[in-house]
């Protein structure tokens, strides 16, 4: 119903628009009153009533029910008990901010932000596991993540779409003519307004604890310092940041969370610490050391404050 109320706005007939108004109005009665089950349908449902113009008022209560379901890492889920994914962010956000009135200097937008700027591959793309019962083989469109790749395909276009919005908007669109088309000689400059608004987007780190962390410890780590190992070695526990911080046996912090550099699991896996190489140089044909990449990642991870 909702991308029907956009149709009939974006594409009007001419005398027919007292009937059109008519119709929307009464899909607009009809929204408010809709219980949505999945949060793509809430997100809709907020969507569906903005086009339809609805007023503020009625649509706060519908905006304040989105806002509360953003969860700690600033990003929002497609299902209760789901982890947060860039398509479930970027349509909470398209839909907040279009319609819902939430600026994008609001905290629920940096936080979101930060979450897909965290999450976002290097090719670009964003990561959403597909939900589909798998009983039909995927077929290759060129897009990353395999059998994730079309969920991911819409994911990635609702984190671009959240993330546009947080860009210098151009006053007004005209129409184009693609037979000549030709570019501005000067860029549009963006307003000082805009940039202040989004000058906390510097600096945001881009580590992801779940996307470049979490698979290096299960890999190399785990067997011997994770929840598998009955008894920690070197009491050493990596299961909860807390006890990650805390360290072993000997005493020393395993992080000097915010740098990277002197932190001394930073000195064991680069195998400056004799007798504590890590993972330790005998068992390194199960558990391979990490590759400099990955030390770098280690290190950025502490730089950035350990984000779990
Ligand atoms: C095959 C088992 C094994 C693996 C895999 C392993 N460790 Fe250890 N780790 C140990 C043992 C054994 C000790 C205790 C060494 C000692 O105190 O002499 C230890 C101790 C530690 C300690 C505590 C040192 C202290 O201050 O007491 C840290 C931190 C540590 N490991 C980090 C890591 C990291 C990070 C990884 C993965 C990159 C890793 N370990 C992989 C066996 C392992």
């Amino acid at each position: 119903m909702c991308p029907a109320i956009r149709t009939l706005q974006l594409y009007p007939l001419s005398g027919r628009e007292i009937e059109w108004e008519r119709r929307i109005s009464r899909a607009r009665a009809n929204l408010s009153k809709a219980k949505p089950i999945s949060f793509n349908q809430q997100v809709f449902q907020l969507l569906g009533m903005g086009w339809a113009d609805e007023n503020p008022d009625q649509l706060s209560p519908f905006v304040t029910a989105i806002i509360e379901k953003q969860q700690a890492n600033g990003g929002w889920s497609q299902l209760e008990g789901l982890p947060s994914d860039s398509r479930a962010t970027g349509q909470a956000f398209v839909a907040l901010n279009t319609v819902g009135g939430v600026d994008v200097a609001d905290t629920v937008y940096q936080k979101g932000v930060r979450f897909l700027l965290r999450t976002q591959y290097d090719e670009g793309s964003w990561f959403v596991r597909s939900r589909a019962w798998p009983f039909q083989p995927h077929f290759e469109s060129g897009f990353p993540h395999g059998k994730d790749q079309w969920i991911s395909a819409g994911g990635t276009t609702w984190a671009v779409m959240a993330l546009l919005l947080t860009q210098p908007k151009i006053e007004s669109v005209t129409p184009v003519n693609w037979m000549s088309i030709s570019f501005p000689d000067e860029p549009k400059e963006s307003t000082p307004a805009v940039s202040a608004r989004t000058d906390w987007l510097k600096g945001v780190p881009r580590i992801d604890f779940t996307r470049d962390i979490q698979p290096l410890l299960e890999r190399s780590c785990a067997a011997c310092h994770g929840a598998q190992a009955k008894r920690k070695k070197g009491k050493f526990n990596i299961t909860t940041r807390e006890h990650f911080m805390k360290g072993g046996q000997s005493g020393v912090p395993a992080v000097l969370v915010g740098n990277g550099n002197a932190s001394a699991i930073i000195k064991m896996v680069t195998d400056q610490l004799e007798d504590l190489e890590m993972p330790p140089l005998s068992k390194r044909k199960n558990f391979p050391p990490l590759t400099l990449n990955e030390v770098a990642l280690l290190k950025s991870w502490i730089d950035a404050g350990l984000p779990w």
